[in-house]
């Protein structure tokens, strides 16, 4: 008897808004062959691919627009210029942010956090005040208050989650106290895939007066944001898990927020006026953006994020959810496998276990059929340790994946399990 997975790719699959074969077509790299099998890049969740429109707008800015920016009145700098603050508005429509100058170009994700680590943390939280984080962090959100916590003597208070992976709002709120100076909680768990309800955490962080920082890693590339629904105080992402390139993230923060805070680095364009008495910063948001920034990452940025709003972030939530229930079922209907990770509401991501076999011989088997998925700890060993595994094998899905490729997938983890019988 074929198994579900293999049945369902062959019936009429539910056909995403968006032409789904003429998304494939915009992704060069997916034509790949690996190890003479078909690409099926289930990777997304580390790092997403780019597609054509985006790599054009990198060749046209780098033998068309190349110049540095802000800086001179010719031609070139005045085109490249226009081009990354153009890529700033294109960010601003797309997590609906009141004003451009609350949308901060940095390395990635990692690096908006830190950033707020150091013009928060440091410049206003002292001895004693309190951190709240969640068991669901990638360490990326967890290791920068750790280094406050040992520069400032704060403290971390941890929100643990259930065995499903969702958050316990009740503990969540009897961690409020007096001394909590900031949330920091991710939107998308990217071992688990849980989305976390933080509408309803911003909320009640508020109603105590303490500001939210959310991790949109794994969010913004797969949810429609608005960081003014959500009136979150500061929202993370990171271009190449979002069909852009590396190099580039975005940190938006509240006007007020970022004005209060006290710049990361110093340096060129960060400044109004500098000498040797003094030094006058430059307004936000390039008090936070000092030196030569990754320009053509910016710009490939906003062709990213024009990208995905032509197909429409709804569209491409909703294909996703289709190939993560598909694929969710599909390896479940398998035995011995265990699916990390069975909040209600999940997006893009499936971390599983295949019973007998270290999740790093998974992957290694399923890269011999063409699969490309992650295994280890996924930058999230607190999660691990709360499911009492040192690792998992993870599939994510980005809005060209197809149903054929979970196919593979599955395919894929029979043969593991028939290997290692
Ligand atoms: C939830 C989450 N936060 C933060 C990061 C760090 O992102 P970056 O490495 O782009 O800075 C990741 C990367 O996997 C992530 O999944």
């Amino acid at each position: 008897m074929s198994s579900p997975a293999l049945a369902r790719s062959q019936r009429s699959a539910p056909t995403p808004a968006f032409d789904l074969q003429r998304v494939r077509a915009d992704f060069p790299i997916l034509r790949l062959k690996v190890n003479g099998k078909p690409l099926a890049y289930l990777d997304n969740a580390a790092s997403s691919q780019m597609p054509q429109p985006v790599l054009d707008r990198l060749i046209r800015y780098q033998t068309q627009e190349h110049s540095n920016i802000h800086r001179a009145v010719h031609y070139l700098s005045e085109t490249a210029t226009a081009a990354y603050e153009g890529a700033r508005r294109k960010v601003q429509k797309f997590i609906n942010a009141r004003e451009e100058r609350e949308v901060i170009y940095t390395r990635g994700t990692t690096d908006a956090i830190n950033l707020v680590m150091h013009g928060y943390g440091r410049a206003l939280l002292g001895c004693g005040d309190e951190i709240i984080v969640s068991q669901l962090e990638h360490h990326s959100n967890i290791v920068p208050w750790q280094m406050l916590r040992e520069e400032r003597g704060c403290k971390l208070r941890v929100i643990p989650c259930t065995d499903a992976g969702e958050l316990l709002l009740d503990e969540y709120h009897a961690l409020f106290n007096e001394h909590t100076k900031l949330v920091a909680i991710t939107h998308v768990s990217n071992a688990l895939g849980t989305v976390n309800p933080i509408k309803a955490m911003i909320s009640h962080a508020h109603r105590h007066g303490v500001p939210v920082l959310v991790d949109g890693a794994q969010a913004a590339p797969h949810l429609a944001i608005d960081v003014q629904e959500l009136d979150c105080d500061f929202y993370c992402f990171s271009g190449h898990k979002m069909l852009g390139p590396t190099g580039i993230g975005i940190l938006y923060g509240k006007a007020h927020w970022l004005e209060k805070m006290q710049p990361y680095q110093g340096g060129g364009d960060m400044i109004l006026s500098v000498s040797f008495d003094k030094t006058t910063y430059n307004a936000i948001p390039h008090k936070f953006e000092a030196g030569t920034p990754p320009i053509a990452a910016a710009i490939g940025l906003g062709a990213a994020v024009d990208y995905l709003s032509e197909l429409g972030m709804h569209a491409v939530c909703a294909w996703e959810h289709e190939l993560l229930t598909y694929a969710t079922g599909a390896m479940a209907a398998l035995p011995g496998i265990r699916i990390v990770g069975t909040a209600a509401e999940k997006a893009s991501v499936l971390s599983f276990t295949v019973a007998g076999v270290h999740p790093h011989d998974v992957g290694t088997i399923l890269n011999e059929e063409g699969v490309a998925v992650r295994t280890g700890h996924h930058c999230a060993q607190p999660v691990m340790q709360r499911f009492g595994i040192p690792a998992t094998a993870r599939a994510s899905f980005a809005c060209y994946n197809t149903f054929q490729e979970v196919d593979q997938l599955v395919a894929g983890v029979r043969r593991v399990q028939k290997m290692f019988a």
